[in-house]
């Protein structure tokens, strides 16, 4: 189940971030569509607004797909997904019944669906986004928060910038069929043919108004300002048929055409122009702003008298275009098309498309012409009459790099703290002590005791070891055990040792007599005898203090029951053993070494797992860090106890906070105690 949800969030946040990046890279294209939707359903005073819908509507879309991609923010995330599919598949079943609109333009211009195919989507898209919402427990979660945190900022700065940069100028990457280079004069004829392919065929443009749609001839199309709106162009045969194959017959057609003010189609006259010819095109001549009129100036008289055509093409409408000759003096040829043939050729109103030969050189909003400049010489004697090279597949690899960018970025500086903390930690662990300590418990006589001290002794004799070596014994082999090891590199330890300094306390060791055999280690707290002889912190304290008054070195043992492993309470049971070392001031706890034994795994053959017991290592260490400081925590040794041998202790003693073991049951014998040694290479 995992499995499949994963596969879905990735499939549909994949949806959701391409329609997104495809609407914000010409969010005009976006709020045309809006004007369309809202004008249809009555909203026509709020078109002014269209644009920022659209700005909205397409961020949105994105950074829901980033989130749903990234597993953050899931409840929020799903909730606007699937406001935004119960407002548009409704929308969509409507269009694909009535045709209202011939196209949703979910993917903006990149891919075009049928009205019917964008609801079977959306209703795919809904299948999905309920499997989303019932098991979104299940979403991966790509990285942390930060990494969520810093990519919706990277991921929302390059919706608002592609944004920006399609509303001022022309979109960031264009997927209509004006582009520069494009040759009009054969997309619009079909290479190499007339726009009537065959004898018996004829071009009609499909308008629509009010849901109708209707054929008209090029030479008798009907008047927008009465509510027609232009939906294509095709070729009837005269048999009723349509051409089908369209890609065959006119590989990269254009809907274009071009009439005079007496409905004269002249498309292909202006296309076949030879030299230069400037456009000024506008969709609207009411909306087109007035402030750039010395431009248009500029560009009519020097079209003029250089003999380039000249000539501003609008859709047709009487009144706004009396109004214009009028506010702005206009002097030059008017030709017209279609208001959303224009708005394909140019999103911005007014604006200047150069065409040399019938070729699309370059086209700007008229606000960033530099008019001065283009005028100032001839066009084909500068730069400026050249085709304007883009490189759309550029670009597209340039807003995909800044789509995943910033996920190698993170990866990286996440590489390299890795590296770095990595570093810190084998240095600290280089530095501390290791040791491998026998606790040979109440095992072994006398004779037995030194005899496995002697064979130790032997074993080690001439070795290159890399740790300490310990062995604490029972009382009555400490003194033998001092002697048997003399001249190795055998340190020797008790297994325990008075709280009290001396006196009458019948069949107690004291720290001091420990010491006086040479012994410079004695083990603390063991969870036996805190089992079976119930110690607690306030004698542990007590025993710490004495060992430590002697010189010795204490192995401070602590570990939860199986019961604290599996309820989780682990880590406190284990800090309030640690409270009875924090009585000790950094000095003394310098001076001491921690065991962490987790009693289920004493003598019962179950290990902790290396990830088990180098959890628990770094907590203890963390929290020593904490009492005391950094330093005195990298510097603690904090050895693994817990049926520990030669097969898993290079796996234990390989964790970062691992720095040896407490041996019971491998340490009674040469053969099973030795390669734990060795573990340390
Ligand atoms: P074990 O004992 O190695 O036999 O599990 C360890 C200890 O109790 O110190």
């Amino acid at each position: 189940m995992k499995i499949v949800v994963r596969i879905v969030q990735f499939l549909f946040a994949a949806v959701f971030i391409f329609s997104g990046l495809a609407k914000c890279v010409d969010p005009a294209g976006t709020s045309i569509k809006v004007t369309e939707y809202l004008q249809y359903f009555g909203f026509g005073m709020l078109t002014d607004l269209s644009m920022g819908i659209a700005w909205l509507l397409c961020i949105v879309e994105f950074i829901c797909g980033v989130n749903i991609l990234l597993g953050h923010a899931r409840h929020l995330t799903l909730v606007v997904s699937t406001l935004l599919l119960l407002l548009f598949t409704p929308l969509t079943l409507w269009l694909a019944l009535t045709d209202a609109i011939s196209e949703c333009g979910c993917f903006g211009d990149a891919v075009h669906l049928t009205n019917w195919q964008t609801f079977g989507k959306n209703l795919i898209l809904i299948v999905m986004l309920a499997l989303l919402w019932t098991k979104s427990e299940l979403m991966y979660r790509l990285m942390g928060r930060t990494f969520y945190v810093f990519y919706s900022y990277c991921a929302l700065g390059l919706a608002v910038w592609l944004c920006w940069m399609g509303s001022w100028r022309e979109p960031f990457i264009d997927f209509r069929p004006f582009t520069p280079g494009t040759n009009l004069k054969e997309a619009v004829m079909g290479e190499g043919q007339e726009q009537t392919t065959d004898s018996d065929s004829e071009w009609v443009c499909i308008y629509q108004r009010n849901g109708v749609r209707q054929e008209f001839s090029l030479d008798s199309l009907p008047d927008e300002a009465e509510g027609w709106e232009f939906v294509e162009t095709i070729e009837r045969h005269a048999d009723g048929k349509v051409s089908d194959d369209r890609s065959k017959a006119e590989p990269k057609h254009i809907d274009f055409f071009v009439k005079t003010a007496d409905g004269e189609v002249i498309t292909d006259e202006l296309l076949s122009r030879p030299g230069y010819t400037l456009l000024l095109l506008s969709h609207s001549l009411d909306k087109a702003s007035q402030h750039d009129i010395d431009r248009i100036e500029l560009l009519s008289e020097y079209a003029g008298d250089n003999d380039y055509g000249f000539l501003c093409l609008t859709a047709r409408d009487e009144k706004q275009l009396e109004r214009w000759k009028f506010n702005t003096g206009a002097e030059y040829p008017f030709v017209f098309t279609d208001a959303s043939i224009i708005e394909t050729m140019c999103r911005s109103n007014p604006a200047v498309m150069l065409l040399r030969d019938g070729v699309i050189c370059w086209k700007t909003p008229l606000s960033r012409l530099d008019a001065e400049g283009l005028t100032s010489g001839k066009l084909n004697e500068q730069t400026s009459g050249d085709i304007e090279e883009i490189n759309y597949h550029n670009r597209i690899l340039l807003v995909l790099f800044l789509l995943f960018a910033p996920f190698f970025l993170f990866l990286l500086v996440e590489i390299v703290q890795f590296l770095h903390k990595q570093t810190l930690i084998n240095n600290s662990k280089k530095m501390r002590k290791k040791i491998v300590a026998g606790n040979w418990k109440m095992n072994t006589t006398l004779q037995e005791g030194i005899a496995l001290a002697e064979g130790l002794k032997e074993a080690l004799a001439g070795k290159k070891v890399n740790c300490d070596v310990v062995v604490c014994t029972p009382f009555i082999s400490v003194a033998s055990v001092v002697k048997a090891v003399e001249g190795s590199v055998i340190g020797v330890g008790a297994e325990d040792c008075s709280a009290h300094e001396k006196g009458a306390y019948t069949g107690e060791v004291a720290a001091n007599m420990i010491a006086s055999t040479g012994a410079k280690y004695v083990i603390l707290g063991h969870s036996e005898r805190r089992q079976y002889h119930g110690e607690n912190n306030e004698l542990l304290v007590a025993k710490l203090q004495q060992a430590l008054a002697n010189g010795l070195t204490p192995i401070f043992c602590v570990g939860e029951v199986k019961e604290e492993r599996v309820n989780g309470t682990y880590k406190e049971v284990i800090e309030g053993q640690m409270e009875a070392l924090y009585t000790l001031s950094a000095e003394d706890f310098a001076k001491c070494v921690v065991a962490y034994e987790p009693v289920w795994a004493i003598g019962t053959g179950l290990t902790a797992t290396s990830e088990q017991a180098e959890e628990v290592h770094a907590f203890i260490r963390a929290s020593i860090a904490k009492k005391y400081d950094a330093a005195v925590a990298d510097n603690t040794s904090i050895l693994y106890g817990g049926s520990c041998k030669g097969s898993n202790a290079p796996e234990l003693f390989a964790q970062p906070d691992i720095d040896g073991g407490l041996i019971g049951g491998a340490a009674l014998k040469v053969d099973t105690f030795m390669p734990i040694i060795e573990a340390w290479k």
